[in-house]
């Protein structure tokens, strides 16, 4: 049998169709989670890894899902730790139990203030770079023989911040441009063991990330009516939108797709400098 070959694959309780998503707990990885389970609990038993670092959160979600009518089993399990610890890669690893049919990186980070690059600290901009890049680079190279076996795929959460600067969140947006070439890297790497490589590409979505930014209600309403607004398509993207392009990449009849990037915007980011926030 060749590498690319795929081996015959039945998902049964014995061998579940096997997910992780990190970042779960976050406005995205929960509709990522949620939309995940949906669609291949449909056909398949189904084993979710979700991590976050916060249990609280982790557990409380949990019981949303498991609360939930599937057509087949599911079940879910916990990894709660920071990702920035080779120990809870350590611990993923250890749980899928050496298979992995599709890995959602989605946890992420911004600075918790504004500032211009040549402003910001070498500590913060170390920061930064260990979550959004360094601790998925990781995630990768300890999983990969999981994904191998699966002939798994993996999606990176991007932004369209890794094409775009952003006046006052340089960090990030280099930490993004970085995870955009390890996704292509990764997706020539792995390609030829059968594990597809992707990313999606959100722009400005209706999140906790974005909220927190805000005092109240009222201003975060406000940026997202004048974000509506200077959208092409006069919507503002929520969490489900990027969930739905990851269901679609993690699907393994879409064994072409290797290395592409779905940009989920609205084409906001076409319309040259933006500076909503
Ligand atoms: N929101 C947007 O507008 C937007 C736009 C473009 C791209 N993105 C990207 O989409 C992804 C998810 O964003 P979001 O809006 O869902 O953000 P969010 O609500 O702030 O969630 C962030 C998630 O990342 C986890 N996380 C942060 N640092 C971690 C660490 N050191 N170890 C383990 N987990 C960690 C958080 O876990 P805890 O809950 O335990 O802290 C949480 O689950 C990020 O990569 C972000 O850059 C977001």
């Amino acid at each position: 049998m060749s590498k690319t070959e795929n081996k015959k694959s039945k998902w049964t309780e014995e061998n579940p169709f096997t997910l992780l998503v990190t970042g779960s707990t976050g406005s995205i990885g929960q509709s990522v989670s949620n939309k995940l389970i949906k669609k291949y609990s449909k056909k398949h038993p189904v084993r979710l890894l979700l991590n976050g670092r916060n249990s609280t959160k982790l557990e409380q979600l949990k019981k949303e899902l498991e609360q939930r009518n599937y057509k087949q089993s599911v079940s879910i399990l916990l990894v709660c730790g920071d990702l920035t610890q080779k120990e809870t890669t350590r611990s993923l690893r250890d749980q899928c139990g050496g298979k992995l049919n599709g890995l959602v990186l989605c946890h992420g980070i911004c600075s918790e203030s504004e500032n211009t690059l040549q402003f910001t600290k070498q500590k913060e901009l170390e920061r930064i770079f260990q979550v959004n890049f360094f601790s998925n680079a990781r995630i990768v190279r300890k999983l990969s023989t999981a994904l191998k076996e699966s002939h798994g795929s993996v999606v990176i959460v991007s932004s369209t911040s890794e094409y775009q600067t952003e006046f006052g969140s340089g960090s990030y947006c280099c930490s993004k441009a970085a995870l955009a070439m390890l996704a292509k890297t990764l997706a020539v790497e792995l390609g030829p063991y059968g594990v597809r490589v992707n990313s999606v590409v959100p722009g400005i979505v209706d999140s906790e990330m974005h909220h927190k930014f805000f005092q109240n209600m009222e201003s975060y309403q406000e940026f997202l009516d004048k974000c509506k607004e200077m959208t092409p398509t006069q919507c503002v993207v929520t969490p489900n939108d990027v969930a739905r392009a990851v269901v679609f990449l993690i699907n393994p009849k879409n064994k072409a797709i290797n290395s592409a990037q779905i940009v989920i915007d609205g084409a906001l980011s076409q319309k040259g400098a933006i500076e909503l926030l």
